[in-house]
């Protein structure tokens, strides 16, 4: 086992690592490759919870071995964001992981990441990280794609994982991978919400008493929308005046986007169609919380949504 960053205090399964290091990442992937084994990357920033986990159960049917990395990416972070306050835990990440069925979490320090210093070149992730979050957050793709990459090129995997929590990351990265040929199958697997509705996201642990029961709102929100567009309303401008005011007339929500996109290109559309994604950014107290529906989609399908986020263009 591979735990030079000081001492685990859970028995490792057998075929269960840890890597601090490149190093020891390295030597691990070369007994995968050696059996022949394929390998799924699952990349996360840690604090994990069950969308993680539902990320490493797709990545488990998809290949032989799953990596799940744990980084929180300073690259995506603008300063005054929550990079420093950001929660962490990896002793609990690395038993939650190896109990699901993770064989090995990457959890690399800063140095570790980037020895020569923050990356010189960047991914330019284009038009479609300008849209819904990349508005309020305009450097934040550009930091994703470029520790994605680099993740691809430590770990070299045959599959990626990603969650449809957050749609327009998933998009960019599929989309990266086609224009770049990194030549990785990304799987897009569905949202996991808590059972009031609310999706579930490491910054939930922000979120005060009160402000927990406002943030099941925006479900709310979003699902009465797809309710009115199941019984025929096509005009986008309801339905987004519709979950706006829903999150208007919430106490202790401060709605930052509500948008109806195609799915590919992301740009606003006036008429929704099925498969159209209504996806909204809300501040509650600290956290700033994503969500979304695909109008018309059948969610209660967890089969769906795996295939349902295309490369843009
Ligand atoms: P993080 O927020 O930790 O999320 C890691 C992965 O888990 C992402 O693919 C995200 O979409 C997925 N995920 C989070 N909440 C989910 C939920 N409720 N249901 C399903 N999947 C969920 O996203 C990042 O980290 C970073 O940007 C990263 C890709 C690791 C690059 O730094």
């Amino acid at each position: 086992m591979n735990q030079p960053g000081g001492p685990i205090r859970f028995t490792l399964t057998p075929g269960f690592s840890m890597a601090r290091t490149r190093r020891s990442l390295e030597a691990t992937l070369a007994g995968y490759r050696k059996d022949g084994r394929s390998v799924a990357l699952v990349p996360t920033m840690g604090y994990l919870h069950e969308g993680h986990l539902s990320l490493v159960d797709t990545a488990r049917r998809h290949a032989d071995a799953v990596v799940l990395s744990i980084f929180v990416n300073p690259l995506q972070f603008a300063p005054g964001e929550d990079l420093e306050r950001y929660p962490r835990d990896l002793e609990r990440d690395a038993e939650l992981a190896m109990d699901r069925g993770a064989n090995l979490v990457f959890a690399p320090s800063e140095g570790e990441m980037f020895p020569t210093g923050r990356p010189r070149i960047q991914v330019d992730p284009g038009e479609l990280a300008k849209r819904l979050c990349g508005q309020a957050r305009p450097h934040h793709f550009q930091g994703v794609a470029t520790i994605v990459a680099k993740l691809f090129g430590l770990v070299r995997p045959d599959v990626a994982v990603f969650g449809r929590k957050d749609y327009q990351q998933a998009l960019l990265i599929r989309t990266m991978v086609a224009d770049l040929d990194l030549g990785v199958a990304v799987q897009v697997a569905p949202i996991m919400r808590e059972p009031d509705g609310l999706a579930m996201s490491s910054r939930n642990a922000y979120l005060g008493e009160g402000e927990r029961e406002a943030a099941a709102e925006i479900f709310q929100a979003l699902s009465s929308a797809d309710r009115v567009f199941r019984h025929g309303e096509r005009n986008a401008e309801s339905l987004r005046s519709r979950v706006h005011r829903h999150l208007d007339e919430t106490p202790l929500l401060d709605p930052e986007y509500v948008e109806l996109v195609d799915p590919q290109s992301l740009a606003p559309l006036q008429e929704a169609r099925e498969g159209a994604v209504l996806a909204v950014a809300v501040q509650c107290g600290r956290a700033r919380l994503i969500d979304n529906v695909v109008l018309g989609s059948p969610v209660s399908d967890p089969r769906l949504g795996e295939t349902d986020v295309e490369p843009a263009g």
